[in-house]
């Protein structure tokens, strides 16, 4: 039967970061040491107070469908979460929990956006916006955030480019790929402008609880002067360790979360109901397993950053927050390595793969063509190794 791909399924693009890691596969099956620096994973395990009460789930029984919203528990969790953490008062009616937040932002952007409608998309971005919007027939705008700005973008360019067509706003924060963290001020002064328009405001804040010493922020949630335009994207993957369970949320104005619940209703019914005990779980337990890992990521970032301002022909900011360095290579490309021309971020990354033994993602997946983006979500000793690897590489290249 010969098959032609629909119009939907044209429209996106594959995932570039999970073909790394189909590559990685790949070279590992050929004998190929490789060390991973491309996965958005943390590479520690799910604390044990979360585990154990997925265990418990199953032994008791909790193992069939819930509400379409996920548990009456969990939603009141996330609610007096969201207070504790922020002040911010929530009904579990506004809450809908997804199989991971990016389930929660596919939903809510379906949920908002006609066809031909502007989706505003600052970038660097994190690789699954566009190919969202695009799925819902909107249109994505990049804004582009000057890298000596930290990649953030500024008040008077997001004026310049709001229009009658917005319908909505991504705001990434801590950002994936670059580590950037705005201040509270940064924020309001971006709120100020959104708020002379009709746009929607969704807010991924995944990282938010990856912020490290000098940098500081505040969420969304913090502002109720956009309360009733905010859809405030969560998950538990990277703050908990528990990116396998699939497990994330949205909070919107009640109206929003119903069309985000019906959606979500003819697609995959409710989140999985083990993984929503382990994610009350998380949220009531303690906090001390994160606090741990946050260390280990700030002692990470530091370290990874300092070896990256040491390879020649290479630059970074340094990241406040997530656990990526997204590093300038504008240099390097043109020049050679192992008698093949650096075309590009992609084609340098594949080269390093194959002879450096180091995973890294091309910039082209998140809108650069300057940059590659290093995971420091590998252990102290990998991180090592693959810095000295790394450095080697980049002086074998300028030598040539
Ligand atoms: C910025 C950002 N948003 C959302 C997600 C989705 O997380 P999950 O679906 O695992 O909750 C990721 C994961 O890489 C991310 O980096």
């Amino acid at each position: 039967m010969h098959f032609v791909e629909s119009e939907f399924a044209k429209r996106v693009n594959p995932s570039e970061t999970l073909a790394v890691t189909t590559l990685i596969a790949e070279l590992r099956r050929q004998g190929k040491n490789v060390i991973d620096l491309g996965a958005g994973e943390p590479d520690f395990e799910t604390p044990e107070h979360i585990k154990a009460a997925g265990i418990r789930a199953i032994e008791t029984g909790k193992t069939k469908y819930t509400p379409n919203v996920g548990t009456l528990s969990l939603r009141e969790a996330i609610c007096r979460k969201l207070y504790s953490d922020f002040g911010a008062q929530y009904e579990p009616k506004q809450v809908v929990v997804s199989n991971g937040a990016k389930q929660s932002i596919h939903n809510t952007v379906l949920a908002l956006c006609n066809p031909g409608d502007e989706v505003i998309i600052p970038s660097p971005y994190w690789v699954s916006y566009p190919e969202q919007v695009k799925m819902a027939e909107a249109v994505p705008r990049f804004l582009p955030g000057e890298e000596a700005n930290d990649f953030k973008i500024k008040p008077e360019a997001l004026a310049r480019e709001v229009n009658a067509s917005t319908k909505l706003i991504l705001l990434n924060n801590p950002s994936n790929p670059t580590g950037t963290v705005y201040t509270k001020q940064e924020l309001q002064a971006l709120i100020e402008v959104l708020r002379k328009h009709e746009v929607w405001i969704l807010a991924d804040e995944i990282y938010l609880k990856l912020v490290y010493r000098g940098s500081a922020t505040a969420s969304l949630a913090t502002f109720p002067e956009i309360r009733d335009r905010l859809l405030l994207v969560n998950g538990f993957s990277k703050s908990y360790a528990m990116t396998g369970w699939r497990l994330g949320y949205v909070v919107a104005p009640p109206p929003v979360a119903n069309a985000v619940a019906k959606i979500q209703s003819h697609t995959t019914s409710n989140p999985c109901s083990i993984s929503q005990e382990a994610g009350f779980a998380a949220l009531e337990g303690s906090e001390e397993a994160l606090m741990a890992m946050r260390t280990q990521f700030e002692a990470r970032r530091d370290f990874v950053h300092a070896a990256v301002s040491q390879w020649p022909g290479v630059s970074a900011r340094l990241p406040g927050g997530a656990f990526y360095v997204f590093c300038n290579v504008a240099q390097v490309l043109g020049r050679k390595y192992r008698d093949k021309t650096i075309s590009s971020p992609s084609v340098l990354c594949q080269l390093l793969v194959e002879h450096a033994g180091v995973a890294l993602v091309g910039g082209e997946a998140f809108g650069s063509t300057r940059h590659v983006r290093i995971s420091y979500a590998n252990s102290m000793e990998n991180l090592r190794e693959a810095m000295h690897r790394l450095q080697r590489a980049f002086e074998e290249i300028a030598a040539v």
